[in-house]
């Protein structure tokens, strides 16, 4: 287990002591939305690059800590959203070792895992038997319109602030007309920086509703999880969206 790595059980009380953990130590380098300076390309490559190495470090840990992980109540926001006749072709944007996408397939879906670790993109093609796609969140290249589905599941919060209104448009552009992002993040204060090794932004909900129906989404709906605990110990915030088809405003095509 590394030693900056808590989120390792199955139970709603770790996903908690996760995100605690993070924000107790949330201190070496914290910016807001407003105070925030323009990171280079430079620098940006060295934020995916640092934080995908963290990752590949501690894989084994990670996997050991979230295979029994469970978030089929975030699976069945994105199913039930999709419109139209299963079976669904899904991108599990940063789908790790590959649990999720392991379920997406055996629900009969098609899924496909974009993933930067190389560690765990090939844990994921073995355990789950998808296509993954080794490739950095900053510099995507998806198919346009090809997805009905998108299951961003803790793994946008890895993007910049910066950055994120072009990663999600780039998401947007991946889906279908009418198709679905799922994104589940820990929310904050609008505060991004590094924690031991790993970058991550903390958005608050209003803010993350301006970036992703900025990029021409419309929501659908908004939790928060564990589910049953009062709002302070449910940190993770999860929202659903829909890519509005051309007659009803902004569509990038695809
Ligand atoms: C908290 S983990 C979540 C993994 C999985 N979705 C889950 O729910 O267990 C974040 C994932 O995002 C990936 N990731 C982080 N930054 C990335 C980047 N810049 N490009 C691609 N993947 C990235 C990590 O390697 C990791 O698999």
């Amino acid at each position: 287990m590394g030693r900056g790595w808590v989120y390792r059980s199955n139970t709603h009380a770790n996903e908690n002591c996760y995100i605690r953990a993070n924000r107790d130590r949330f201190r070496t380098r914290v910016t807001n939305s407003a105070g925030a300076m323009k990171r280079s390309r430079t620098e940006l490559e060295s934020v995916s690059a640092r934080t995908l190495e963290h990752y590949d470090e501690r894989a084994d840990a990670f996997w050991e800590g979230t295979r029994a992980h469970d978030v089929s109540q975030n699976i069945a926001a994105l199913l039930d959203a999709i419109e139209g006749e299963a079976p669904f072709t899904i991108l599990d944007l940063g789908c790790g070792p590959g649990r999720d996408l392991k379920t997406f397939r055996e629900l009969g879906h098609v899924a496909v895992g974009l993933e930067g670790s190389a560690r765990f993109a090939a844990m994921a093609r073995s355990f789950s038997g998808c296509e993954v796609w080794q490739q950095d969140f900053l510099a995507m290249h998806l198919p346009a319109g090809a997805f009905d589905g998108v299951f961003a599941n803790a793994s946008l919060f890895h993007v910049p602030m910066q950055e994120l209104p072009r990663v999600l448009e780039e998401l947007h552009a991946a889906l279908r007309s009418g198709g679905v992002l799922f994104s589940s993040n820990p929310h904050g204060e609008d505060t991004e920086g590094w924690s031991r090794g790993r970058f991550g932004a903390y958005l608050r909900l209003d803010t993350w509703r301006r970036y992703v129906s900025g990029a021409g989404f419309v929501e659908l709906g908004h939790y928060y999880r564990p589910p049953g605990l009062p709002r302070a110990q449910q940190p993770w915030l999860a929202t659903v969206w829909r890519k509005a088809s051309a007659s009803h405003g902004r569509d990038h095509g695809a």
